[in-house]
């Protein structure tokens, strides 16, 4: 890849990415073939100890209504109190964004004993991976997340093992409205040379 190549890569793709909100993420979403290649790309993550310490749950059009339930149950399970409206909306939240995936983490005991944070960072690294693939598809991508994640209501619902973690869904879809771009921070706030103030 020449110079102006990587370039025009990152100007494209990662620059250009951005987070959508599931809410101005709305159909077509990827087809069934892009989300194959979506999902190779997380494949190409990297993985410490080759353990595949994350998956993927697609919540389909028909099991958004389940979903919701969940949602409902995790913000009562949180807060008895919660009004109709504030239940209503929790249930709304699960039929937003074209095509939707709960990320979960495997954080459990393995062989070869890779540290939980790495496990993460293979995470980030594949979602990241899913999320440019879809870009350059020409579509957007948003995560969300949330006090529900760590809920018994999804945990049972989604069948999460012992050592499991849900860590945010990731929407895919057609971007009805777009948002300006935000200020990245600059390189000086996050790179520092060893040995050098
Ligand atoms: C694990 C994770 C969970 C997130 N959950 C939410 C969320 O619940 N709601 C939201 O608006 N953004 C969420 N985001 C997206 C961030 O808000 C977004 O990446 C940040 O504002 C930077 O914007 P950018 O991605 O457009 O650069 C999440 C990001 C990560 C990494």
């Amino acid at each position: 890849m020449s110079e102006d190549d990587a370039l025009a890569f990152t100007e494209s793709l990662i620059h250009l990415r951005q987070h959508v909100s599931p809410k101005r993420l709305e159909a077509p979403g990827p087809n069934e073939r892009q989300l194959g290649l979506i999902f190779e790309a997380a494949a190409a993550a990297p993985d410490h100890g080759l353990l595949v310490p994350w998956r993927f749950v697609l919540i389909p059009t028909d099991r958004r209504a389940t979903l919701g339930q969940m949602f409902a149950d995790a913000l009562l399970e949180r807060d008895a109190t919660a009004s109709a409206e504030q239940v209503g909306d929790a249930r709304a939240k699960a039929l937003r964004g074209a095509v939707l995936l709960l990320c979960v983490a495997d954080l459990a005991a393995r062989e070869p004993d890779t540290p939980a944070h790495e496990r993460l960072v293979s995470l980030g690294c594949a979602i990241q991976n899913m999320m440019l693939t879809a870009q350059a598809m020409g579509f957007g991508a948003g995560l969300s997340s949330g006090q529900g994640m760590a809920s018994q209501a999804l945990r049972r619902g989604f069948g999460l093992r012992e050592g499991e973690i849900a860590v945010c869904f990731v929407s895919f879809g057609t971007v009805t409205s777009a948002r300006p771009r935000r200020e990245r921070p600059a390189p000086e706030r996050f790179v520092t040379t060893l040995g050098r103030s």
